[in-house]
């Protein structure tokens, strides 16, 4: 297991480019499986995640027609883990006869959730693995069965896998499906009835419907295949089934996490960095409250998907109020981040996680940094102190090994972050990128 060595308290000047989005990636990759011509998708991040998707779609007939066939039992597979995965990546799902997603699989990656709902849709059958827990709460999967469930699929759980059939004919039927839960929607619940209701007989109204970009992105994919969606990004999306989908070629959008990550890294080592292919659009909650806490961010460009941002901390970082919300809402995925970040301001900020209550796994491994926090239930109060001391911490999920490479940026003396394996599954080659910009982060082996 990997870890990184950085020693803290440079600031960050220069410019760094975002990837291609993992969280958009995902399930416009499963979309392949919705159509028996090739699919193309470009900007497709070189992930660990994303690599576990190639090898599930390939287990699932859909394999790779150029680069690398990532299939773990073909003989001949080039996919060493150091090979880059090359752009772009086209899919075409030659066999449709495969449709059990194994748990070895699944359990390294609960995104494979995503293929269930195309299998249905096309194969008329799935058979997929239940995701289990995570170490960022309880995530059930209720939403997305009662949403295929409304289309006609009938679905039980045999040996913790989800069987999943169409009606008799093998086609779903069009439905009214609410898909609100007790956090708000579901981002790939979402991204699953509205791929299966694209072959669906008749029309769906997806009501309550998840408003991320990513499944604005899916939507798009989708529209190039021959799907008929309007309302994608609103909370009602309205799908016309149509008989088949055909081949497209899309670019995936850039990943505002990333983004966000990065926004937040020259806050807080109080830096001067140019962030290119930003999807600016996609963030103005953490944009407004990065401008609270009086970090400048200037927008150049008129593609404001693919913005250049100029970000520049203050001399003092004021503290702010963050609550987690479904977008257009402040993302959960940038609360560890933000909490790094809050740890360096001037004042008591306060955090509340309304998305996933006990996401909170780098609390500790932060005050163990010297930042003062203190959590009560989804709410943590962070009393900024004036310095960060490097320290030795242990990665527990992605966006808390993000949360720690920040901190261990800004803190004085030595961090080395142990697992940083978490961190791989959602930015690539992170230690390279920011090396240009001043860090000093170093990747070690574990045997190192
Ligand atoms: N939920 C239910 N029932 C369901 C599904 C979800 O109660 O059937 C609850 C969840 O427990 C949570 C809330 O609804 O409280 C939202 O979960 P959602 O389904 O939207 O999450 P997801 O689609 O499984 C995606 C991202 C996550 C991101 C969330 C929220 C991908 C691959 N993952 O997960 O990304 O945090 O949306 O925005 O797109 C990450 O990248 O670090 C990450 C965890």
């Amino acid at each position: 297991m990997d870890r990184f060595i950085l020693e803290g308290g440079r600031p960050l000047s220069g410019t760094i480019r975002v990837n291609g989005s993992k969280n958009a990636a995902l399930p416009l990759l499963a979309a392949a499986l919705l159509t028996d011509e090739p699919v193309t998708l470009r900007d497709v991040p070189d992930l660990a995640d994303i690599r576990n998707m190639l090898r599930l779609l390939a287990e699932l007939g859909c394999g790779r027609t150029n680069g690398a066939d990532p299939h773990p039992d073909n003989p001949d597979n080039p996919d060493a883990p150091d090979a880059p995965l090359g752009d772009p990546v086209t899919l075409h799902a030659a066999d449709e006869s495969r449709c059990h997603a194994r748990y070895d699989i699944v359990r390294t990656m609960r995104a494979s959730i995503c293929t269930l709902g195309p299998m249905i849709a096309r194969r008329g059958k799935a058979r997929v693995s239940m995701p289990g827990g995570c170490a960022i709460g309880d995530r059930p999967v209720d939403l997305h069965l009662r949403g295929l469930r409304a289309l006609g699929a009938t679905i039980a759980l045999e040996g913790g896998d989800i069987v999943a059939s169409a009606p008799a004919g093998g086609r779903l039927r069009g439905a009214t499906v609410f898909l609100g839960g007790p956090f708000g929607s579901t981002v790939l619940g979402t991204a699953n009835v509205m791929s299966a209701a694209t072959l669906a007989e008749g029309t769906t109204i997806i009501e309550s419907a998840a408003c991320e970009p990513e499944v604005v992105d899916l939507a798009a994919l989708l529209g190039k295949m021959g799907a008929e969606i309007s309302g994608a990004g609103s909370p009602r999306i309205v799908v016309r089934g149509v008989d088949r989908l055909h081949g497209a070629d899309h670019a995936v959008i850039p990943d505002r996490i990333e983004a966000g990550t990065f926004l937040c890294a020259a806050a807080m080592t109080r830096g001067e960095v140019t962030i290119e292919n930003c999807p600016i659009d996609t963030l103005l909650a953490a944009v407004d409250r990065l401008e609270h806490a009086g970090v400048s961010v200037e927008t150049l460009g008129d593609d404001p998907l693919h913005a250049t941002c100029r970000v520049s901390a203050p001399d003092t970082l004021r503290p702010i109020e963050v609550t987690t919300q479904p977008h257009p809402g402040f993302p959960t995925d940038l609360q560890a981040q933000f909490m790094a970040m809050l740890a360096l301001a001037d004042g008591n900020s306060v955090i509340t996680e309304r998305i996933f209550p006990e996401r909170f796994l780098h609390v500790a491994e932060l005050g163990r940094m010297g930042a003062s926090l203190f959590r009560a239930g989804p709410t943590v109060v962070v009393s900024g102190v004036s310095k960060l001391t490097g320290a030795q911490v242990m990665a527990s999920d992605l966006r808390a090994s993000a949360c720690l490479v920040l901190a261990g940026l800004a803190a004085e003396g030595t961090t080395i972050v142990n697992r940083v394996y978490h961190l791989d599954r959602g930015y690539a080659k992170l230690e390279e990128r920011l090396r240009p910009l001043g860090a000093s982060i170093v990747r070690e082996g574990e045997s190192a």
